[in-house]
């Protein structure tokens, strides 16, 4: 089955849902913040729009989902009374694959409203939520297909005992991932460009590495403990190997020198900003400092804990369409 169709994060409220396990991604969005606001007011100050279309292409479900985008309404009610203008209608996209927990998202709405009410005023009553032409698309590392070389379907499997590329990937398999990156960024970026308004901004984040070398530790190595994890399984004959030789990542980690590359050979951007950022996987939540009574749910965990929580609560459905739902808790209990 399409990885596209099976994908989601991990739904509800329990305790490997996404919204109870997304402070990394949280985090992610904060450094990212002055980047937002530097984007927002570009748009602000170079033509002042009545309404402006912004959309969350990957917005997810739980506690972050609206993050975003209260951010930016913060950010042009601000800029807004800065420059002396009324503030702008908005028209807010929220979009993310089939399977995403809409529902979670959906219910979380009449809070947001009341909310902006509360906090903002009664300017707000006139929140839109449609799309049609776009001023600020933001997108939170999507995912890519699997190359079709590497696809399961493919004759003899490439990357054996592997999940993604790794030190022992053969050439080949680091060139089509790469491949397969830059024809999907490509097409990204042309659908973005037919649809943005003259004067828009972008922000993207990626997760990526800053070394040249795509199997450097800091962009595989979360991939690498889940292969050596399914391999030691095989072992014990919980896993047939067949099956994690069969299964590839969509997933691609570039340089800031391929994002460029490709941005400038598909030719409808600039780059204005690119900063890269160190983030610790168990999203540098420090279960010392606490008090237990002060404790968040994830903060009660030891750091390895809270990585292998982070890392389930992504990856859980498209490891779980491809190994089976049976051996997922093993899977995750024994990654830590
Ligand atoms: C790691 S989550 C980030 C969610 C949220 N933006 C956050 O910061 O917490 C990435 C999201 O992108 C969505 N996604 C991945 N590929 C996508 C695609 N091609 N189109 C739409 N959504 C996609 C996933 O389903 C997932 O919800």
């Amino acid at each position: 089955m399409e990885v596209m169709q099976v994908l989601h994060m991990n739904k509800g409220e329990g305790e490997t849902s996404y919204a109870k396990n997304s402070t990394l991604q949280r985090k992610i969005i904060s450094l990212a913040n002055s980047i937002t606001e530097e984007a927002v007011v570009g748009i602000l100050c170079n033509n002042f729009p009545d309404s402006l279309g912004i959309a969350d292409l990957g917005c997810s479900s739980g506690p972050n989902a609206l993050t975003v985008i209260s951010e930016i309404i913060d950010i042009v009610q601000a800029t807004s009374f800065r420059l002396g203008r009324p503030i702008p209608e908005f028209r807010v996209s929220l979009n993310d694959l089939p399977c995403n927990d809409f529902n979670d998202l959906f219910e979380s709405l009449p809070e947001f409203y009341n909310k902006l009410k509360r906090e903002k005023g009664g300017g707000f009553d006139r929140l839109h939520w449609l799309s049609q032409c776009l001023a600020l698309p933001l997108t939170s590392y999507s995912y890519k297909q699997v190359p079709p070389a590497l696809d399961s379907k493919a004759r003899t499997p490439l990357n054996r005992g592997k999940l993604y590329i790794s030190k022992t990937s053969p050439h080949c398999v680091l060139e089509a991932y790469l491949s397969q990156f830059e024809k999907d960024l490509f097409l990204f970026l042309k659908s973005r460009s037919e649809e943005m308004v003259p004067g828009g901004r972008m922000v993207l984040s990626f997760m990526g590495r800053r070394s040249v070398d795509p199997s450097a530790e800091e962009s595989c190595y979360h991939w690498e403990l889940l292969a050596r994890a399914l391999m030691s399984m095989a072992s014990e004959g919980l896993v047939e190997e067949e099956k994690i030789d069969s299964f590839n990542a969509p997933y691609y980690a570039p340089c800031p020198e391929e994002l460029k590359s490709v941005v400038k050979t598909e030719g409808s951007f600039v780059v204005d900003q690119l900063e890269t950022f160190e983030i610790d996987w168990d999203g540098g939540v420090s279960s010392n400092s606490i008090s237990e009574a002060h404790k968040t749910d994830l903060e009660k965990f030891s750091s390895g804990q809270r990585v292998a929580k982070t890392i389930r609560a992504v990856v859980e459905s498209m490891l779980e369409s491809h190994f089976g739902k049976q051996i997922m808790d093993d899977l995750f209990y024994s990654f830590v």
